[in-house]
């Protein structure tokens, strides 16, 4: 992604996650935080035409390159971008498709099995009650881990195939307060089509897809 950043479209409707999340907290996540976050971006990198060149990641990954005066909002801002481009693209209706060979294969070896990957992103998720993000994050060789990561700081240069949003904006509308219950909902709603997409250009060197 790079300057100007536009919203990216919704990849399926806003009730297409419900029961899981509602209409109303897709809307709002997306139309008003993500947007919020593209718009913030934009208006932080307007004067400085050299930055508006540089992709996203480089932004974020190299923060003493920022102007002073701007470095808070686009570090901020940016991200929000990233990880909410991520996350967005992470979900689709609940059980849409299964991990590839090979995504499959990568998490058995670094999680044991299926349902113990999906039990330590959701203790990943849980073990702290600060609002922040989930990585599902794949190294060089290929190899899987997670990681919490507190507030809107990203996992940079750590390369996510996932990202699982855990601020209260992301579920309050449809679960209240109710972390633990989110998480439950939110698993079933992971794209393994995308997710194992990403897998394959990660671990074959490429920039992830969708390229933040
Ligand atoms: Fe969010």
């Amino acid at each position: 992604m790079t300057y100007p950043y536009v919203l990216p479209r919704l990849p399926y409707a806003p009730a297409a996650l419900e029961p899981n999340l509602n209409r109303a907290t897709i809307m709002t996540h997306h139309d008003r935080i993500f947007a919020g976050h593209i718009d913030g971006l934009n208006r932080a990198l307007q004067p400085y035409p050299a930055l508006q060149r540089r992709p996203l990641s480089r932004l974020l990954l190299h923060p003493d390159c920022l102007p002073a005066p701007a470095r808070p909002d686009i570090l901020h801002h940016g991200s929000g971008v990233y990880s909410h481009a991520l996350y967005f693209s992470s979900l689709a209706p609940a059980r849409t498709g299964n991990p590839d060979a090979a995504l499959a294969e990568a998490l058995r070896c670094s999680f044991g099995s299926m349902e113990d990957f999906l039990r330590a992103l959701r203790q990943a998720s849980l073990q702290d009650t600060q609002e922040g993000c989930t990585w599902l994050l794949c190294d060089r060789c290929g190899r899987l881990r997670l990681l919490f990561t507190p507030g809107l700081q990203t996992a940079l240069p750590l390369v996510p195939i996932l990202c699982l949003d855990l601020h209260r904006h992301a579920y309050q509308l449809t679960c209240g307060d109710d972390r633990e219950a989110y998480v439950n909902a939110a698993l079933p709603l992971l794209n393994w089509e995308i997710l194992s997409l990403r897998y394959a250009t990660v671990s074959a060197g490429q920039p992830p897809f969708p390229n933040p």
